[in-house]
């Protein structure tokens, strides 16, 4: 460990330590900075369970050797899924005999997540671990009345999974002077749920999948208006992420830089990395160029998730897809927060590569 690397890694647990003692939660751990060599797949298979819209009409394809599959049918017409901004996989990975499930973000509401959950057929009792991209509502809105629902089905040691310390600040909205709460994440909910927080700077294999650490802002990218973040702890509640900025040690409500924000990788035999992004903050270019790094492999398989390029302006947007251009990926599957307007341009500069997935189709990845 460098000397900076360990002076973070040892403010990280002094905040975390003091936030125990004052807020009472506990099971919060550091993961280890160790390298990580991250085994190949045979298959991965996503389950959209949440997504702003729903395609009634999604006809089952392949694209590039990754077939998609509409949502089962209803047996209950009284019932359908439900569609809300926010975003919610259930990622299923095989490796000859070996498989392992995760889930990747909660969406923003639990209603919605236990209902999708229901319609689609998940068991709980596969999940195995839960991975928590970012510290944004829309990401973690469902959790914990997901685990109110299912938690005496998931694992006893159940650990979620979280980029950092930044995940558990306190989140506003709206523009500046005009600011209004936007959530935060309690680990004292998740400890009360007997859920074990493991924040991840430092990549983490999770099952097959791994994580991405803290990423490098590497590319033309850069963090596009958002919301804005406080980073303070306060009667035991948000995050104490001293060992940042000035700014950001004076407690005061700055732009978020998502600090903490991950990617969820696979690294798919014979045919490169998946790299899911949920919101891209930090870029999708970034997420993919840090899997890259972490996992020692120069192809790129398929960018699957939020992009987080709704917002985008023209000519950044054409900056990014020359960027995705470069990477050449087999399959690009935007959804949630990507935008329109990237749909638009990777079915005008690269159709041959687009895979549109809505709440409740599933994705599967083949080596
Ligand atoms: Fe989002």
């Amino acid at each position: 460990m460098t000397d900076l690397k360990r002076r973070d890694f040892l403010k990280a647990s002094a905040a975390i330590a003091a936030a125990s003692a004052a807020g009472g939660f506990s099971c919060v751990e550091m993961a280890k900075a160790a390298p990580i060599q991250p085994s190949t797949v045979d298959q991965v298979a996503i389950r959209v369970l949440v997504d702003g819209s729903y395609n009634l009409f999604l006809r089952p394809g392949q694209v590039n050797n990754v077939k998609i599959e509409p949502a089962p049918r209803q047996t209950d017409f009284r019932r359908t899924l439900h569609n809300q901004w926010g975003l919610s996989l259930l990622v299923e990975s095989k490796s000859g005999a070996d498989q392992h499930t995760v889930m990747v973000d909660f969406g923003y509401t639990p209603d919605a997540l236990v209902n999708n959950m229901e319609l689609v057929g998940v068991d709980p009792k596969k999940i195995e671990a839960l991975i928590v991209s970012h510290g944004h509502f829309d990401h973690y809105g469902g959790l914990l009345g997901m685990l109110d629902k299912y938690r005496s089905a998931l694992p006893a040691d159940l650990t979620i999974y979280a980029g950092g310390e930044d995940n558990f600040c306190r989140r506003y909205a709206g523009p500046p002077g005009q600011l209004s709460e936007f959530g935060v994440l309690d680990r004292r909910e998740l400890a009360s749920r007997k859920v074990k927080t493991v924040l991840c700077e430092s990549p983490v294999q999770i099952g097959h999948a791994f994580t991405t650490g803290k990423i490098k802002r590497t590319s033309v990218e850069k963090v596009l208006p958002n919301t804005f973040v406080e980073f303070a702890m306060k009667d035991g509640l948000g995050c104490n992420a001293s060992h940042y900025l000035p700014a950001e040690l004076a407690g005061k409500i700055v732009p978020d830089e998502h600090i903490h924000e991950h990617a969820t990788c696979f690294n798919l035999k014979d045919r490169g990395l998946i790299v899911v992004s949920s919101c891209g903050h930090v870029g999708i270019v970034n997420s993919a160029r840090q899997a890259m790094a972490v996992a020692g492999v120069n192809k790129v398989h398929a960018l699957v998730g939020g992009f987080h390029l709704g917002p985008a302006p023209a000519d950044y947007l054409n900056k990014v897809m020359a960027e995705i251009k470069t990477l050449n990926p087999d399959v690009i599957i935007p959804m949630h927060c990507s935008g329109d307007n990237f749909t638009q341009a990777v079915h005008a500069q690269m159709p041959e590569k687009l895979v549109l997935g809505t709440t409740g189709s599933r994705i599967t990845f083949n080596a």
